[in-house]
């Protein structure tokens, strides 16, 4: 898939170094865009911002230092995100308060930062990472995680009402269960009855979550905005 509208565009993304990340940052940068990526872990990108996107301080001097370097920002990923496996009865306050806070009080955070810049842009596509845990609750994946992902599709709609009248589109992809080393290592003794309960039959690959992403931040979306694209190979169907 190739989108031309991204030749030189400035797309920030977070969680660079995880697995959606890594593959999101090379497949806007093989479609020409100047890729900005941030995680606490270190990544192999030109462009790349160490720090924890709990830190709002963090967050502000990244998107300033962006700013200064390359004028402006066009794109926004917001994929970072921590996913404890705990059973709900042994999530401690301190979890809840940090799940909540890394997945989303940061995309709060960086939306303060940016959404602004859009809007006087008068353009501009932010793609937030939900999960199907998060429409349909979630036992192995944890509470406090799934109540982070739900809270997201609904941030996903305001920013979607706020940004709209000035031509700036915010989405969520909310991905089911991808074949990813998270998911064989979470529940290597599932997967089987997975691929028979999923529509499609198999799992999902990273870049069949990747291509949806880029699709709705790119011109072919353009008049899609405050959605939730499903990929979860029909497990979850509305
Ligand atoms: N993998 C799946 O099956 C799946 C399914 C549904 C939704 N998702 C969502 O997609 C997104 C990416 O998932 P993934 O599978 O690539 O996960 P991943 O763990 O491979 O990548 C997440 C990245 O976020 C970074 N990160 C975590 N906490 C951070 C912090 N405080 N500051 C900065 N960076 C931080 C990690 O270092 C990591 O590189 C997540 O939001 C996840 O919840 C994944």
């Amino acid at each position: 898939m190739h989108f031309s509208e991204f030749e030189g565009k400035i797309v920030l993304i977070t969680g660079a170094a995880g697995g959606f990340g890594s593959a999101l940052c090379s497949a806007f940068a093989e479609n020409g865009a100047v890729v900005h990526g941030t995680d606490v872990r270190k990544a192999d990108i030109k462009h790349f911002h160490t720090g924890d996107i709990g830190d709002a301080a963090f967050l502000k001097r990244m998107v300033d230092s962006i700013v200064q370097e390359s004028g402006t920002i066009d794109i926004l990923i917001n994929n970072a995100g921590i996913c404890p496996r705990v059973p709900f009865d042994r999530i401690t306050l301190d979890e809840w308060q940090k799940v909540l806070h890394v997945n989303l009080t940061s995309i709060f955070v960086l939306s303060q930062l940016v959404l602004p810049r859009f809007i006087e842009n008068k353009q501009g596509a932010i793609v937030n990472l939900a999960s199907l845990a998060g429409q349909v609750g979630g036992i192995a994946v944890g509470a406090h995680y799934s109540a982070s992902k739900a809270a997201i599709q609904s941030l996903t709609k305001t920013l979607a009402r706020i940004g709209g009248p000035h031509g700036v589109r915010v989405n969520a992809a909310a991905p089911g269960i991808i074949d990813t080393a998270i998911t064989r290592e979470a529940a290597p003794g599932q997967i089987v009855e997975f691929e028979r309960t999923i529509p499609l039959q198999r799992l999902g690959r990273a870049q069949e979550v990747v291509a949806p992403i880029l699709f709705l931040a790119s011109d072919a979306a353009s008049y899609i905005t405050g959605a939730t694209l499903d990929i979860n190979g029909g497990l979850r169907m509305n």
